[in-house]
């Protein structure tokens, strides 16, 4: 008697007729014989889960509740000696949207926080349709407290909406195109200066900051940071932006991922001192179309302006 075979054993692959191994062939694209299929099935359900679950976190973390409100002293040297204690709240990129409204929140940040002036550094909305929330956080800030703004790049994405800004002044706001103001705070000026966005080079410095009073301390509000690369922005003892949202994602040891900055992804956020002026670049309160944040969560600050002693 014939021994059987390894493959008659275990019943696959081959038929044996006598001594005759007729070879029969695997199916092909059986699923039910594939181990593979299931492992795809699994690998994908399993990306999609987490890639839904990662969407969920991260439009949970750009909610106006998660808003952090930041209090920082800064020392400046060129601080008239009145003004130091001046509370400074900014807020950047509000972005609003006839969703989410951050309106409620923000005001409850800034009456905790008790500012002097509010500084709004642009792009305060995405579309037409967030106008109107706008304008009602722009009403509800000016009817509590002094509110300076300039537009932002997504402020003016087309021309009619470009009509608008300008517009935004009948909420009691002073909106800053190109110009300033003397603010006065008891016995202390301080001239505060807007430019339009210099993202899209719509800024002119000269008529922003030269009718400023000689000696007087200069605020100078700018929706994108890269106004620093203009050397007169350096006669300005403090700059306000905005613009980069922080990065809006961002990784471990890596920072930000994008900025849409010509400064580059090291000057994503936070305060920086440059050749006599400080610049800081807030991470905003709202986001861009893909609004989620990762590490990265919306924020305002409260400014306390410090007079630095200068150096003995
Ligand atoms: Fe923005």
């Amino acid at each position: 008697m014939q021994a059987p075979t390894a493959a008659c054993a275990s019943g696959r692959g081959k038929a044996v007729t006598g001594n005759k191994v007729n070879p029969r062939p695997e199916p092909r694209n059986s699923r039910a014989r594939s181990p593979t299929w299931p492992m795809i099935y699994f690998l994908s359900g399993a990306l999609i889960a987490g890639a839904a679950l990662l969407w969920h976190l991260g439009r949970r973390a750009a909610a106006p509740s998660a808003i952090l409100t930041w209090q920082r002293q800064i020392q400046l040297p060129g601080l008239p000696l009145a003004l130091d204690g001046l509370r400074v709240l900014h807020l950047s990129d509000v972005h609003a949207t006839p969703r989410a409204d951050p309106t409620d929140t923000i005001m409850a940040r800034a009456e905790a926080a008790r500012p002097d002036l509010v500084a709004v550094t642009g792009d305060l909305v995405s579309g037409w349709r967030g106008l109107p929330r706008a304008r009602r956080l722009l009403r509800r800030l000016a009817s509590r407290w002094p509110t300076y703004v300039v537009p932002g790049n997504a402020d003016h994405w087309a021309d009619s909406m470009r009509r608008e800004v300008p517009r935004w002044g009948e909420t009691g706001a002073v909106v800053l195109i190109n110009q300033g103001q003397l603010f006065a705070s008891d016995s202390a000026e301080i001239w505060v200066a807007g430019v339009d966005d210099p993202y899209r080079f719509r800024d002119d410095l000269g008529s922003a900051l030269a009718p400023a009073p000689a000696g007087s301390f200069k605020l100078l509000l700018a929706h994108s940071p890269e106004i620093i690369r203009r050397p007169e922005a350096l006669r300005s003892d403090l700059i306000l932006s905005g613009h980069t949202h922080g990065g809006q994602v961002r990784l471990p040891l890596v920072g930000a991922l994008v900025t849409r900055s010509r400064l580059g992804r090291r000057l994503s956020r936070g305060l920086f001192r440059m050749n006599g002026t400080v610049l800081i670049i807030s991470s905003g309160v709202g986001t861009t179309r893909l609004g989620v944040r990762f590490w990265c969560p919306p924020e305002m600050t409260l400014w306390i302006l410090r007079r630095a002693e200068p150096a003995a």
